[in-house]
């Protein structure tokens, strides 16, 4: 064979198989971004062909591999389970993922002794499986682009191994700055900056990103060595979402929800999250509870409908996360609840139509991360919204660069000002509101994830 013009690799695929009791495997399709956008490719009229590479992510995956079980055009990599629990829960998600988004509890964390020495080699691993398996699948002079955290090393790699490849490398998340960057070891800092700048061309979700990921180049290795960097705002897909929104187990969902809320006469404060430490879903809860407290005639008359789905529960911190946020939603519910109104309605099970229904109701949309690269969520809202829908939004996501005009900004760790915010979002006219909610969603569709995959393919095949 010629090997694949397309390629893209990224930790988690665009299926993904769970393995029942019986021995029977259940094929899951992902949602996102990335699967919309390589969905493109496979209309491409060229006819190009296109691999995805991605980790085979529990044991339902692994025995997929092992049956041969798979989708058309995808590759699942079964990689030994402890250097991939290293990998991928030692360090992209506990350390690059924390330095990106500055979560760490200095002074008392990172330490980074030994046993961050010997995830770090996993790291390597699971790093060179996913190079090695881009070398073998590519055609010549074929087009590679790498997504996120995970696969930093992956560029370096694969240009080792194949000098005739296109190789882009594109981050979802934020980039830290350069004084938080460099708590990693000067030698683990200066690894992955390089294995960043074997590819062509590194892509980010904001300006703001690109320039801080220029600025750790600068300090740690001396440059960006002619590797080009764009910007690419990931927009959310319009179309998709306004059909999707429409279908009748969205309707259903939508009629529980107003049941829950108590109907028309109460307003609704909707967020939407993985249960993630960057998604500041406490102080969020906090500001709810405040917002109560300062303007009391607000009680009765506004439900907050939190969704926080569970993510990343092998890592402790992230458990212990996911108690307090619900620990906060009941405190409230006992301090301000009446026999006729709970304040807060908190949902852990993932839905997807559930959260599309809520997007529908929303009078007001809450997003306050303390840091994120981009944030669909904010984009998502004002496309989907029934009747308009005012957005408070974090100053540090990624989003506001695009929404921040007609969006109520808040600084994430100002739990007072989200309070104010919050009211002044109920308080909005339906005028007003709706007026902001279309700019809002012609902003946030400005980029749908096809045309933001191709922009890179494009800018990549130069
Ligand atoms: C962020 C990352 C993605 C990741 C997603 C879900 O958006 O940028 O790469 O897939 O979180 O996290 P998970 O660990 O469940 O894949």
């Amino acid at each position: 064979t010629q090997g694949a013009q397309i390629l893209v690799a990224s930790n988690r695929g665009p299926v993904s198989y769970e393995l029942g009791a019986d021995g029977t495997l259940d094929a899951r399709r992902g949602g996102g971004g990335l699967v919309s956008g390589l969905s493109a490719i496979g209309q491409d009229p060229d006819g190009a062909s296109a691999v995805w590479v991605c980790a085979a992510l529990g044991e339902g995956d692994r025995e997929a591999v092992r049956r041969g079980v798979g989708e058309p055009g995808v590759r699942m990599l079964d990689i030994d389970p402890e250097v991939y629990a290293d990998a991928y829960n030692g360090i992209a998600n506990s350390v690059l993922w924390f330095v990106h988004h500055m979560l760490y509890q200095t002074p008392l964390e990172p330490v980074f002794g030994p046993r961050f020495r010997a995830q770090w080699a996993s790291y390597e691993a699971y790093n060179r499986a996913f190079a090695e398996a881009l070398a073998a699948e590519a055609g010549p002079g074929a087009a590679v682009v790498v997504q996120d955290y995970h696969l930093a090393l992956v560029p370096g790699m694969l240009r080792e191994l194949r000098d005739d490849l296109r190789i882009g490398h594109f981050s979802h998340t934020p980039w830290a700055p350069v004084d938080y960057f460099r708590m990693l070891p000067d030698d683990i800092a200066g690894q992955l900056l390089r294995g960043m700048l074997g590819a062509d061309r590194l892509g980010f979700l904001t300006r703001r990103w690109a320039d801080t990921f220029t600025a750790c180049c600068e300090a740690v290795v001396g440059g960006t060595f002619g590797t080009e960097i764009g910007v690419h705002g990931l927009g959310a897909d319009a179309d998709f979402l306004r059909e999707r929104s429409r279908r009748p187990d969205v309707e259903e969902r939508l009629a529980a929800l107003r049941e829950q809320t108590g109907g028309p006469d109460r307003k609704v404060i909707v967020r939407v999250d993985r249960t993630e430490l960057s998604k500041n879903i406490v102080r969020g809860l906090r500001a709810f509870g405040l917002l109560l407290d300062e303007h009391p005639e607000w009680r009765e008359r506004v439900v907050h409908v939190a969704f926080a789905y569970p993510s990343r529960q092998d890592l402790a911190v992230y458990r212990e996360y996911t108690d307090e946020v619900s620990r906060v939603a009941g405190e409230i519910n006992s301090r301000f609840g009446t026999e006729s109104w709970t304040p807060v309605v908190l949902h852990v099970k993932d839905d997807f139509a559930r959260s599309l229904a809520a997007y529908r109701l929303a009078d007001v949309a809450l997003v306050n991360p303390i840091r994120d690269g981009m944030n669909l969520v904010a984009k998502e809202v004002p496309v989907v919204s029934d009747e308009g829908c005012a957005l408070v939004l974090s100053r540090e996501a990624g989003a506001y660069e695009e929404l921040g005009d007609d969006a109520l900004v808040v600084n994430p760790y100002d739990v007072s000002a989200t309070a104010e915010a919050l009211h002044a979002a109920l308080l909005m006219g339906d005028g007003e509101r709706a007026e902001r909610t279309k700019r809002l969603a012609a902003a946030a569709t400005a980029l749908p994830p096809a045309q933001w995959f191709l922009d890179q393919l494009d800018a990549l095949r130069g």
